[in-house]
């Protein structure tokens, strides 16, 4: 998809479709009225009837009349003193998802009502890039060719602005689609099934994107994790006839710190299949668990995207990636195993089994010299009960490394909520036999998640639990069912944030 800015008004705009934003109650005194006009007056009519009074992600679609386009979408975006970056996003994302089923070539936006946005017209040109490349996305087309859900594939988005200064405008585009590309590489991923995608399925995915980005790559096979000491990471995979693989990847070389003065890991939880184990799951929605690869397929992506907007810099991404299966070498409730960082585990309960994969990456990421952690995870349920899905739960520690994450988090426009470090209850998850054990009662058992975890880092560290957010159960106006490719921008940023500004 090429990109092509038009410093103009938006009845200039030479595309097939165009897709205008509606800010809070429009006023069609300034140029909306003068697009409405030639476009035949539909939008003032609907507006009369009581339409188009901004309900968020509502959209009409009509005639383009005297525009050199041949529909106009309208999408809306809610109040003005609300309108903010993830909307912005949507907004974009809603539009060309309005034409699923049509055909169009090229899709125009015009930007002049998102210019309120934190960062202007620019930042509406990044989020409107992003959001039309990520609602272009629909995981009916990964496994078929023939399916009339997807949105229309466009070869060109022109973006409009009456002013702003079209270079920038282009730079700021051209990062919203490769922001966009990334997410949608992540969700590709995420989506596919469990017969399709084993670790070393997913092994190989990361070694082809790896060689194209030039990015340094190593697969540790389990009888390297094994001379390693990775017990937790191994008692994970064995029952399983598809072997275990951790997968690590680096931009930059070895014990280099990027501008920040760190070497940041990002580390993605890669259940390729998630059945529990020995502690099975129940049936129902059990096949939901092909997606709890996705904190994996981040990270995978993540890495990849920052590479192409910020080649060389420092950056290592770490995904364990296993299957959770039951049978005759499988892991049993009660096993103790020991940890890459020699602390004794004791395997209460197998479903809970992101926590001990994680554990021995994060601790594998240190040794590889790692000075501060973020790990991304399909880890509970709790998390999606207590927030929902657009809200991701997040831990950090220290508190500055919170600060640096909420940071990324409003240029990435996504949503986060912190849950507490609760060290009072962690006597909890003590063990009669080793240091402690996987789950621990049941009480508080989203922040034990992260109690757990916390053992297994000793620099700066963020956890983020997409088992809310991760992947969505029904169509939204701006993305479709399935994985959403939810903190892949907020680790980039986390990452670009050592970039050097040149
Ligand atoms: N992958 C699941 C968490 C999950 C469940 C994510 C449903 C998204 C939707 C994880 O491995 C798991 O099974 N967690 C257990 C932990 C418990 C055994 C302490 C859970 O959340 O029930
Ligand atoms: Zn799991
Ligand atoms: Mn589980």
């Amino acid at each position: 998809m090429q990109i092509r800015i038009v410093t103009g008004q938006p009845w200039e705009a030479p595309a097939d479709i165009l897709v205008v934003p509606v800010v809070g109650d429009p006023d069609f005194s300034g140029p909306l009225g003068e697009l409405d006009r030639r476009s035949g007056g539909e939008l003032a009519t609907l507006h009369a009837f009581g339409e188009l009074r901004g309900k968020r992600f509502s959209t009409s679609l009509g005639a383009g009349g005297e525009l050199p386009v041949k529909r106009v979408v309208s999408v809306s975006a809610g109040p003005a003193d609300e309108l903010d970056r993830e909307i912005a996003r949507k907004v974009g994302a809603t539009g060309i998802r309005r034409l699923i089923g049509r055909h169009a070539d090229t899709l125009a936006v015009w930007l002049d009502p998102l210019g309120g946005v934190e960062g202007g017209v620019a930042a509406a040109a990044e989020l409107v890039a992003r959001g039309v490349v990520e609602g272009g996305f629909e995981p009916k087309a990964i496994y078929r060719e023939d399916t009339e859900a997807a949105p229309p594939a466009i070869d060109e988005l022109v973006l409009i602005a009456s002013g702003g200064d079209a270079s920038s405008l282009a730079k700021a585009a051209e990062r919203g689609r490769i922001m966009g590309e990334g997410a949608n590489i992540a969700r590709r991923f995420a989506n596919r099934s469990a017969n399709d995608i084993t670790p070393q399925v997913l092994a190989d995915e990361a070694s082809a994107l790896a060689t194209t980005h030039g990015l340094w790559i190593d697969v540790i096979d389990e009888r390297r994790a094994k001379d390693l000491g990775m017990g937790m990471f191994l008692a994970v995979g064995q029952g399983s006839d598809n072997p275990p693989r951790m997968i690590v990847m680096r931009s930059g070389s070895q014990g280099d710190l990027d501008e920040a003065g760190r070497h940041l890991a990002l580390i993605g939880k890669g259940v390729c299949f998630d059945s529990g184990g020995i502690s099975i799951k129940p049936a129902d929605r059990m096949e939901e668990m092909k997606m709890d690869k996705t904190g994996a397929c981040t990270v995978i992506a993540a890495i990849v995207t920052a590479a192409r907007l910020a080649p060389g810099m420092p950056l290592l991404a770490v995904a364990p990636a296993v299957e959770n299966m039951p049978g005759g070498h499988a892991t049993r409730p009660g096993d103790i195993v020991k940890a890459l960082n020699g602390k004794w585990v004791d395997i209460i309960n197998t479903d809970a089994e992101g926590r001990l994969i994680l554990g021995d990456a994060m601790t594998y990421a240190e040794q590889l010299g790692a000075t501060h952690l973020v790990d991304v995870a399909t880890l509970t349920g709790a998390v999606g009960r207590a927030l929902g899905n657009i809200v991701t739960g997040a831990f950090a520690t220290p508190d500055p490394f919170w600060d640096d994450l909420a940071a990324a988090a409003s240029r990435a426009g996504e949503r986060y909520w912190r849950i507490p470090l609760i060290h009072d209850i962690y006597s909890e998850m003590e063990s009669w036999y080793g240091d402690l054990q996987n789950t621990g009662t049941n009480d508080g058992s989203l922040v034990k998640s992260g109690l757990f975890l916390e053992q297994f880092r000793t620099v700066p560290w963020a956890h983020l639990d997409i088992g809310g957010t991760g992947y969505f159960r029904k169509a939204y106006p701006y993305a479709a069912r399935g994985a959403t490719g939810v903190t892949h921008a907020t680790l980039v940023e986390m990452a670009l944030a050592g970039a050097s500004k040149g």
